[in-house]
């Protein structure tokens, strides 16, 4: 059977100011990790840049760089100022989007805004990368149904076809811009569950769905979170916005495995 790539995502959030950083931090990535085969590295720029840094990325499903979004409108066309489609973006080769990170969900989003996403994503031939994760991680294990109730209800009219397209991003809310990740032990008892709810709603084929890890990953910690196995990937944060580091954490993450 062939293992399924890893997949690294490096959300910038709104950092690097001007096109040339941007076009910079993507070569500088690139040059550092031209060798990898078995792991994929997906870059989600501000959309100010898609348009000019599409063309540094590969063609094709095995491409092994790719373009992301950060978000994307809960519609396909009309009279929605300030939004962009998932349909428009498809455009630039777009192969991923962010939908539902806490940082959205802090500003307002809310969980029927982030399936209309997730949907609006899937017709446009996108993976919405879904972002899950609890405020807290209480003794009392109440986070567990924090998680399943995001994932729930944010994949509600999700077709069985595509939810093998969909990624889903843990990321403990406590743990992203923190110091200090989730331990390796606590991420893998969550991706095992996340994988759970996932077949408790779709069916046992939906185990495969890849399942990354977000907060706070980097080169010293990324080794201890991966190499397992048990997740599909890292959502890197402020990290990915340093060649050195960004290309390190991939580098490790290609000869783990
Ligand atoms: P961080 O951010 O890597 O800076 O913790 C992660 C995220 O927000 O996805």
């Amino acid at each position: 059977m062939i293992k399924k790539k890893k997949i690294i995502v490096g959300n910038w959030k709104m950092n690097v100011d001007i096109l040339p950083e941007a076009k910079k931090l993507v070569s500088g990535v690139k040059k550092k990790t031209s060798k990898i085969r078995k792991t994929e590295v997906v870059f989600c720029p501000p959309f100010v840049y898609l348009q000019g840094i599409a063309g540094m990325m590969g063609r094709g499903s095995t491409a092994k760089w790719k373009l992301g979004v950060q978000n994307v409108s809960t519609e396909d066309v009309g009279s929605y100022t300030g939004e962009v489609s998932a349909r428009q973006l498809k455009q630039f080769n777009t192969a991923y989007a962010i939908i539902g990170h806490s940082e959205r969900r802090k500003m307002g989003e809310t969980d029927e805004q982030i399936n209309k996403k997730v949907l609006a994503t899937l017709r446009a031939k996108i993976s919405p990368i879904l972002c899950v994760g609890e405020q807290v991680h209480d003794e009392d294990g109440a986070y567990l149904e924090v998680v399943k109730g995001q994932l729930t209800k944010a994949l509600k009219g999700v077709a069985k076809n595509d939810i093998l397209d969909c990624v889903v991003a843990y990321e403990p809310v406590w743990a992203i811009g923190a110091t200090v990740a989730m331990n390796s032990h606590d991420i893998h008892e969550m991706t095992l569950y996340i994988k759970k709810c996932l077949r408790d709603i779709f069916g046992s084929f939906a185990g495969s769905v890849a399942v990354l890890y977000g907060g706070a990953v980097n080169p010293t910690n990324i080794e201890d979170i991966v190499r397992d196995g048990c997740v599909d990937g890292v959502l890197v944060g402020r990290d990915s916005l340093d060649v050195v580091n960004f290309s390190e954490i991939v580098r490790i993450v290609e000869e783990i495995k």
